[in-house]
């Protein structure tokens, strides 16, 4: 069994992820499990910038096989924004209800709700060997939230072809046609030829 650390202090995605990678030969670590580990710095301009940072950092300082993936949803209305700074748009990292506050004022006036969910996954091993996958989830931002599961904004993230929201779905829905969950199982396939 390979050990893997996972780059990411976010439960409910380490939830996903593990359900996902269920069936290869990996054991999952989460950066929980080493209590002292300095934090990466995310300033990147992309997702994939960011994700290779965090791969690279985390990598190097377990001394293991580390997978990482930088997320975030991207408007078309507001020139792709939030992207990378999808987690701290309203300012303060992670306040999932202020950020999606802040999304609804920005497209009060605008009609065009059109949306992406991106994800980029990228694998490092210890030999510095590199996998990278990315997937996509298109949507419209609706003007109220709806539904309670998921997180980030979700409730906000209406899924056309499934006539709900992100957070009306139920885990392994959201697995199915998500951005981090097409990208996932690109990695799981490109994983387990690299394993063989
Ligand atoms: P991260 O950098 O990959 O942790 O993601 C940054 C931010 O993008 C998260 O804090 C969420 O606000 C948003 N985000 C990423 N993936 C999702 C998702 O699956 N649902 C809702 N929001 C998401």
């Amino acid at each position: 069994m390979k050990e893997l650390v996972l780059a990411s202090s976010n439960f409910k995605k380490a939830e996903e992820i593990a359900a996902l990678f269920q069936g290869l030969p990996i054991v999952i670590k989460l950066l929980a499990n080493f209590p002292d580990l300095p934090e990466a710095v995310e300033n990147g301009s992309t997702f994939l910038e960011n994700a290779r940072l965090k791969a690279k950092h985390y990598s190097q300082y377990t001394n293991s096989a580390c997978l990482a993936d930088d997320s975030g949803l991207e408007v078309d209305a507001l020139n792709s924004k939030p992207g990378v700074f999808s987690a701290r748009f309203a300012g303060e990292q992670g306040n999932d209800a202020d950020n999606k506050e802040k999304l609804l004022v920005e497209l009060k006036a605008t009609e065009n709700r059109k949306a992406r969910f991106c994800c980029v996954m990228v694998f490092i091993d210890v030999d510095g060997s590199q996998l990278e996958t990315y997937g996509i989830c298109k949507g419209e931002i609706i003007k109220e939230s709806r539904g309670d599961g998921g997180f980030g904004y979700d409730s906000l993230f209406y899924v056309p072809e499934f006539g709900c929201t992100m957070a009306e779905m139920t885990l392994a829905e959201k697995n199915k046609i998500s951005h981090r969950g097409k990208a996932l199982r690109k990695m799981a396939v490109k994983l387990s030829r690299y394993m063989k």
